[in-house]
């Protein structure tokens, strides 16, 4: 009984210590790629709009409508060790007020799996592109970057901006509501 017991204890730190070398083999396979490519971006149709916001005040703020195009092959991202890479574009510019804006216009979940060859054309953002004042109407600089975390199996969570990015500026005037 004794023996057997003892036997299957050493089978079982064994069998531990062998997962746990496994993972970090897993975790150090991967730990050095740079998770990085490529990535076009362009614009398409650009306005801005002065509406009221949602606050009480309902004090006007300028709100930019924007279509969009990336074009980035992500397939290489790809291993055995990423479960997932989660997507997000950034539109960051400077006003008055603030010397960094960032607005995250638009987000997307790939898995393994899926095709990560993306050729998005004429793209809507998902969220609303909000100043907080009027700081993007004939803003000559706001640019987009692709960014993504990468979601392992083993491993920590990287964050990494996309090699590439887009500027563009903003009419000088506002767009009017066709109501
Ligand atoms: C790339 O992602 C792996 C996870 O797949 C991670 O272990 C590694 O640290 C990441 N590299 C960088 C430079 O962030
Ligand atoms: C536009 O802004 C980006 C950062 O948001 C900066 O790297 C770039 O130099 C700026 N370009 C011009 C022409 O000001």
């Amino acid at each position: 009984m004794n023996t057997f017991l003892s036997r299957a204890n050493t089978i079982f730190a064994f069998t531990l210590s062998v997962l746990a070398s496994l993972t970090f083999g897993c975790f150090l396979s991967t730990y050095f790629n740079t998770n990085l490519t490529d990535v076009r971006i362009n614009t398409g149709k650009i306005i801005v709009k002065n509406v009221p916001d949602y606050s009480a005040s309902r004090e006007k703020q300028d709100l930019g409508f924007i279509t969009f195009d990336i074009d980035s092959d992500l397939t290489n991202i790809f291993n055995w060790n990423v479960k997932m890479l989660f997507l997000y574009l950034t539109a960051e510019y400077e006003t008055k007020t603030n010397v960094l804006n960032q607005v995250v216009l638009w987000d997307k979940i790939i898995n393994r799996g899926d095709n990560a060859n993306l050729d998005y054309r004429s793209m809507n953002a998902k969220y609303y592109f909000w100043d907080d004042g009027h700081g993007l109407k004939g803003n000559q600089n706001v640019t987009l970057t692709l960014s993504w975390n990468v979601i392992p199996n083993a491993g920590g969570l990287p964050k990494i901006r996309g090699l590439g990015e887009h500027s563009f500026a903003f009419p000088n005037e506002y767009a009017v509501n066709k109501v």
